[in-house]
């Protein structure tokens, strides 16, 4: 017996109780080193409110405490119940999986000239739609209108950044709106504009408001993004949970083989805590989000960071890990920069020449990245995120460490990779699938290796982890992964919570 169970123990006998073995062993499955004494001080405050003052602590009060802690799930279950006897919620739960937007099909460029021509025309369209819905920015005019109006005169409209200089605290930025382009000045007068302005980058698009100055520079007066809405996001009628999957790098010397099993006991129901499997029980989807492997030649000399140097042999394991995921459960699976599949954004799904093992193993829902799903009526938009790195680079106040800031990111400039030309290839498509123009009710995406989680104007934003130690790559370059952590997320409450699945 641990000396905080023995604590613990000794605090309730102290309170006057005694207390019975399921009970005993309910709080040793409950309570964790950091959880045990707000468990007991909660479990004294429930059976001290009981009339009459019972003189035996039962399982059920110890279930009600952390109940009220939220250690325990919604409907509590008896430890000891056999868990394999019954059918598990999920199983008896509809899929209601649709597919909202698939790029794969869509995809195809030569990179003409003409083609990058296009590409961003369709993104200008899309953003200035995007404008035209908003109160405080439909009446617009144009960058010509704006040139036009005499010293002082006011001019408001949406362009496209083409250049932007930083000189000590001005910031001037070459604006276009595919009539005329001018040069606006963002001086740090106005703090929270120079701040707003330092994210910018280039290719964004921004509504600006100007006045004039005497020569031919226009002065920026305010500047919006093009934002989402604050909005209710969709939710499922019952409580039902996709597990947020992504990194899994199999082929990897460093791939946690035995963290990753762990999770995929988990979804099985053979391993965690009661409130653990009550939530496993509740999974309906498996959402993964790309790296499903490590694949071969992603980075320089990636061969010594290989166990599995075969591409085919990657997938045929990765496979055979799918094939473990229960029968009952949707998997979706869109690709990331370490598949075998086209680099440049969006990516279509990965093909069956190279992952055909794990579309053989089970019912795979296969999409491209990005992919819009809605799950029990829940819009998730799917992203692997490979363009995370290059906005934690290029804008100041960003860390890999917190990539839901980066997410957030994203979500105000209504794209996924606002940068064109970084180290992120972007295919100039005959449209623009890169523009957030739905706004999602949860936004995920991995890459990074670090989870996080949090809320942003309605729309829950993860960053699913990895499950791939540390890389001699990324010791190179001061990279420090978080594996082993698994966002799952209530879709009747969109509450995310991270299953540690790092010690047995
Ligand atoms: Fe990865
Ligand atoms: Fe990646």
């Amino acid at each position: 017996m641990s000396e905080s169970l023995r604590n613990a123990i000794g605090v309730i006998l102290e309170a006057g109780f005694q207390i019975e073995s399921d009970a005993f062993k309910t709080l040793v499955e409950l309570g964790r080193e950091d959880s045990l004494r707000p468990l007991v001080d909660e479990l004294l405050k429930v059976a001290g409110s009981v009339e009459p003052r019972p003189l035996f602590i039962s399982s059920d009060l110890v279930l009600k405490a952390a109940e009220k802690l939220e250690l325990a799930g919604n409907k509590p279950r008896e430890v000891g119940t056999s868990l394999g006897a019954e059918r598990r919620f999920a199983e008896e739960h509809d899929s209601r999986l649709e597919v909202v937007f698939d790029p794969t099909g869509k995809l195809g460029t030569m990179g003409v000239f003409d083609d990058f021509l296009r590409y961003f025309r369709s993104r200008f369209e899309k953003m200035s739609q995007l404008f035209r819905h908003r109160i405080d920015t439909r009446s617009s005019g144009t960058i010509a209108d704006a040139m036009a109006a005499g010293a002082n005169g006011r001019g408001r409209f949406v362009c496209m950044v083409v250049d932007k200089r930083e000189k000590g605290n001005r910031i001037f930025l070459t604006v276009d709106d595919y009539d005329e382009e001018a040069m606006v000045l963002v001086n740090d007068s106005n703090p929270g504009l120079w701040q707003t302005a330092r994210r910018v980058s280039r290719d964004q698009v921004l509504f600006l408001e100007t006045r004039k100055s005497s020569g031919k520079l226009l002065v920026a007066e305010n500047m919006v993004l093009p934002e989402i809405p604050d909005h209710r996001p969709g939710r499922a009628s019952e409580e039902v949970y996709a597990v947020l999957l992504s990194d899994v790098h199999v082929g990897s010397k460093v791939f946690l083989e035995d963290t990753f099993r762990r999770a995929l006991g988990w979804l099985r129901g053979e391993v965690g805590d009661p409130n653990q499997r009550d939530i496993a029980d509740h999974v309906k989807y498996v959402l993964i989000g790309g790296d499903l492997v490590d694949g071969i030649g992603v980075y320089p000399r990636q061969e010594v960071d290989l166990k599995i140097a075969d591409i085919y042999e990657q997938y045929r394991l990765a496979g055979k890990y799918v094939a473990e995921i229960p029968e009952h459960m949707e998997v979706v699976l869109i690709p990331g920069n370490h598949d075998a599949v086209r680099q440049a954004l969006p990516q279509p799904a990965i093909p069956w020449d190279f992952a055909g093992p794990v579309y053989d193993a089970r019912r795979v829902v296969k999409l491209g990245d990005p992919s819009e799903v809605r799950l029990d009526g829940v819009d998730f938009l799917l992203f692997h995120g490979t363009s995370l790195m290059d906005i934690i680079s290029s804008v100041p106040g960003f860390d890999y460490r917190r990539p839901v800031e980066v997410m957030e990111y994203q979500l105000r400039a209504r794209h996924l990779a606002p940068e064109y030309g970084k180290n992120t290839p972007i295919g100039p498509e005959v449209e623009d699938w890169l523009v957030v123009e739905h706004v999602p009710d949860v936004f995920i995406s991995g890459h990074v290796h670090v989870p996080g989680s949090g809320v942003y104007r309605g729309t829950t934003i993860v960053n699913c982890g990895a499950w791939q130690g540390q890389t001699d790559y990324q010791k190179r370059m001061g990279l420090e992964p978080q594996p082993g952590l698994l966002p799952v997320i209530n879709l009747q409450t969109l509450q995310v919570r991270m299953i540690d699945f790092r010690s047995e």
